[in-house]
């Protein structure tokens, strides 16, 4: 089925689309200390919920990039209610396709869950790091091993067991690219379950409220074995975290 569908109907009940706790990420934007008028670039913007909050926290302007159609007129509807005279332009496109203007260099650069479009964390760091203005903000948000993971597991979920590194491995990656290390966000078992939970409940409800969709039985499949997977071994195993690195303010 259309992953982006997939993806609309499973998280319908998210007000931020990752496992960090709406009340931590106001902490975030509470350390972000922009000025009205500094420009936000935020690649896999999803619903637009950081951004939007640090237009109406900061007056900031900027764009937002997302790759899902229901995504992008989900935030154009969010910019429209919430803060429609805010300078926020959203774009439907890939992600590694974003470039900046020439001349312009952004105050804070975010990708929050969404590493995969510059190959990984390594690679997403470098790219934002090229469209981040001197002294200026770089924040992803990424999963790390809280434990080896067992190979049934990573079987399960598909995934290679180097596709993520330890908090620890996350941190020295920017460091290592010359990035400061400020801040990081980690999420709770709290914050985790209710990222899980509420997909599994929006696909629930979706379900019985479009009983002839052609979707249900591939959408109710994926997110039983998912949940399986989470509950059986996801739960003790990935983690999450959103690194806050300020790029450094000397030219190099
Ligand atoms: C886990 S969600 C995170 C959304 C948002 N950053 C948040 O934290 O609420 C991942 C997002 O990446 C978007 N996405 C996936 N592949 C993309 C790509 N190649 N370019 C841009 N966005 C992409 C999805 O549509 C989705 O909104």
């Amino acid at each position: 089925m259309d992953l982006w569908k997939f993806f609309d109907i499973t998280h319908r009940e998210h007000v931020v689309c990752n496992p960090m706790s709406v009340q931590k990420l106001e902490e975030l934007i509470a350390l972000q200390r922009l000025e009205p008028g500094n420009r936000v670039l935020e690649i896999a913007t999803g619903k637009a919920e950081f951004i939007v909050r640090l237009a109406e926290t900061y007056g900031i302007g900027g764009v937002g990039v997302d790759l899902s159609p229901y995504c992008v007129a989900d935030a154009r509807e969010k910019h429209q209610e919430r803060i429609p005279d805010a300078p926020l332009k959203f774009l439907e496109m890939d992600g590694a396709d974003y470039e900046p203007e020439p001349a312009e260099r952004f105050s804070l650069v975010a990708c929050i869950g969404a590493s995969w479009i510059y190959g990984g964390h390594r690679g997403t760091l470098k790219a934002l790091n090229g469209m981040a203005a001197r002294g200026g903000w770089i924040v992803v948000g990424e999963p790390y091993w809280r434990q080896e993971p067992p190979p049934a597991y990573l079987e399960a979920i598909g995934e290679d067991r180097n596709a993520y590194g330890t908090h620890d491995e996350n941190a020295m990656i920017g460091q290592a690219l010359g990035l400061e290390l400020v801040y990081t966000l980690v999420s709770n078992q709290d914050d985790w379950d209710r990222y899980e939970g509420l997909q599994w409940y929006a696909a629930e409800v979706w379900a019985n409220n479009h009983p002839d969709d052609p979707d249900v039985e591939d959408v109710l499949e994926r997110v039983r074995r998912d949940k399986e997977a989470y509950l059986r071994w996801g739960r003790e195993t990935l983690a999450w975290a959103i690194y806050m690195f300020r790029k450094s303010g000397q030219e190099k």
